[in-house]
């Protein structure tokens, strides 16, 4: 299935006009690709979107404190099952300092957010690998997500939703239950859809802000419900929209770029694609983006007691 999602890249090339055949890429060596199958829940979505509106959701990191809000149950008790207690630590802080920064693969996304030690923050880095890897990010010891947003045409795309866990058996029926998206072939389309509004309800048993149930079905029902491209020619788009314009800009330069014969982002063979989202606390004064490391000393230093 990565492998289809890595052909959308020759559709886009073949796009553009030139020879996919003779000029594709090699297979990036995603980490993701060389998990054991049985360490792998791979769910693909599809939407009725273009596959941009989509991937944009993904380089938000302010949306998840409104529309992945639950209201009754503790954020991290509702993501527990699915190895995600980070989230808790997120829905601390609704307005993220916002950071991007260009990579020899695409861009980093960084949002600090404030904590109740002002000498402490904590920072969550996403990290995006052309033409359509998003790497979200995870606490120390969480479960991984690796995305793929493969476009079937302008107006619709699947979404490869690839968890992954390195140190313990996922727990596929929590995945799903976080994130609602089961979906089954042919089509890998879900119930939830603009015609029955994504089965939002506003019963005061629907424990969530949105009303909606499952993450991925909260992402959906805003990039379907806007139509499958929005006209955006009339937006207004604010200080937590950064990294969205950061991205359509680099976008729109790098397609210049390629234009004039420079190489596109992630094709440099010297590229191990050894990438990571991460989060976690660090001193309010260092650079955001060493957050990975210290959630790397921390992982190192309170290591994972394997079952027996
Ligand atoms: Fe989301």
């Amino acid at each position: 299935m990565l492998r289809q999602a890595f052909l959308a890249c020759i559709v886009i090339l073949a796009a553009r006009g030139v020879d996919a055949r003779a000029e594709a890429p090699p297979m990036p060596m995603l980490e993701a690709l060389f998990v054991p199958e049985q360490d792998l829940t791979v769910t693909i979505l599809q939407r009725e979107a273009n596959w941009l509106q989509g991937l944009e959701g993904d380089i938000d990191p302010a949306h998840p404190n409104y529309l992945h809000k639950d209201l009754v149950t503790a954020d991290d008790e509702s993501w527990r099952g699915a190895g995600w207690q980070s989230i808790n630590h997120l829905m601390s802080d609704g307005t993220p300092k916002i950071h991007v920064e260009e990579t020899p693969y695409l861009m980093r996304v960084g949002a600090v957010r404030k904590t109740a030690d002002p000498k402490i923050s904590y920072v969550r880095v996403f990290e995006s690998c052309a033409p359509f890897y998003s790497y979200v990010a995870i606490g120390p010891h969480e479960s991984r997500l690796f995305k793929a947003w493969q476009p079937i045409d302008d107006f619709s795309c699947y979404t490869f939703y690839i968890h992954f866990d390195a140190e313990r058996r996922l727990d596929p029926e929590a995945i799903y239950r976080n994130w609602g998206h089961r979906t089954a072939p042919p089509d890998y389309k879900t119930v939830y859809n603009n015609a029955n509004m994504h089965l939002q309800s506003r019963s005061p048993t629907r424990q969530n802000v949105s009303g909606i149930n499952g993450a991925a079905i909260q992402d959906l029902a805003m990039q379907e419900s806007m139509g499958p491209i929005y006209d955006r020619r009339q937006e207004h788009l604010g200080f937590s929209d950064r990294a969205v314009i950061f991205y359509r800009r680099l976008m729109l330069r790098l397609i210049k770029d390629n234009e004039e014969g420079k190489p596109l982002p992630a094709q440099d063979p010297a590229l191990d694609f050894q990438q990571r989202g991460a989060s976690f606390t660090m001193p309010a004064d260092r650079p955001w983006q060493e957050v990975l490391k210290w959630q790397q000393e921390y992982e190192r230093s309170h290591p994972v007691a394997v079952p027996a």
